[in-house]
């Protein structure tokens, strides 16, 4: 099977599980259930999910394993994404392509949606079944996605975000601890997760898969800044929206867009490189390999 075949594949296959997740839920009717399934099911990339199902791959766990941390995962993200545009956050109206969950249902409900995607993460990841996976670790799963989500991770990076807004003056080093904490903890989560399904044999390479995944954490947040100042750029040459958003601080406004380019191409290069020390020691890293070109290369 050709690689974006496979990459679709797992792409569908996630929005399969989620929905039965939905599926499951009581009071389909209510709003903040359908606040749910809104923010959940309409659209996005699956870049966490994928990188669960590839590295799973990689060391041989079998999908219906993966299709639980997958979907935990992305649940916590999509949590992530509703809080990160509330008016007291980055404010934004839209979202994958959609209107923003607090404008389609309100700052209070999309509050809520934000919530009880959170609980139903770990509700997931600790209650579906998972052959072949030990006790201990689910644990270390578990704890891996809360870990990851919270001070030492995700929240954490939001505050970091928030804290240097109103900054006349950051620096480079300071805006990487932001995207690391923000994005790439969660991003590291997704191949720990995938590694931790496999038991010892993750557990044995995740010094290299740490490595790897700190390197694409911070490309995938300077390619998501590139799209974001190209398309503000774009948007305030045609005027068609305030600039609202200009301010925030982003990688190309400290390094300029050509630098952040070079950056990128070498972080790139580099993702690479400690993919081929384990491709060496005889895995199949091709997958991970299609998700880095993916996440060099995207244009959403
Ligand atoms: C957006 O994440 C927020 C960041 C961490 C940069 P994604 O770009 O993965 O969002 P979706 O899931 O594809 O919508
Ligand atoms: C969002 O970062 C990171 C998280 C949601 C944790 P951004 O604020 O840069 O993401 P977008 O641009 O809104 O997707
Ligand atoms: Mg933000
Ligand atoms: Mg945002
Ligand atoms: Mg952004």
């Amino acid at each position: 099977m050709i690689l974006n075949t496979l990459l679709n594949k797992y792409h569908h296959r996630i929005n399969d599980v989620l929905h039965q997740h939905i599926m499951q839920l009581p009071f389909k009717n209510i709003s903040l259930v359908r606040a749910i399934e809104y923010a959940l099911l309409s659209g996005g990339k699956r870049l966490r999910p994928c990188l669960v199902y590839a590295t799973g791959a990689m060391l041989h766990v079998e999908e219906t394993v993966l299709d639980v941390p997958a979907a935990a995962i992305e649940c916590i993200h999509a949590y992530s994404l509703i809080h990160d545009d509330l008016p007291c956050m980055d404010n934004d109206g839209f979202r994958r392509g959609h209107a923003a969950c607090h404008i389609e249902f309100g700052e209070d409900i999309a509050i809520l949606a934000g919530d009880a995607l959170q609980s139903l993460a770990f509700s997931i990841l600790s209650e579906s079944p998972m052959s072949g996976v030990i006790p201990e670790n689910r644990i270390s799963m578990l704890s891996e996605l809360s870990s990851a989500s919270g001070v030492r991770g995700m929240c954490g990076g939001q505050a970091f975000d928030l804290s240097i807004i109103d900054k006349e003056r950051f620096t480079l080093k300071e805006l990487e601890r932001v995207y690391r904490y923000k994005t790439g903890i969660l991003i590291r989560a997704a191949v720990r997760l995938g590694a931790l399904a496999a038991g010892e044999i993750g557990v044995e390479i995740m010094p290299f898969l740490d490595r790897f995944s700190n390197i694409i954490g911070l490309a995938f947040q300077i390619q998501d800044d590139i799209l974001d100042f190209i398309s503000d750029r774009e948007s305030i040459e045609k005027k068609l929206e305030s600039d609202q958003n200009f301010s925030k601080k982003t990688y190309p406004l400290l390094a300029g867009l050509a630098n952040t380019k070079i950056k990128l191409q070498n972080l790139h290069q580099n993702a690479l490189s400690e993919l081929e020390i384990l491709s060496k020691q005889s895995f199949n890293t091709t997958l991970l390999e299609g998700l880095v070109h993916f996440i060099i290369e995207r244009d959403i």
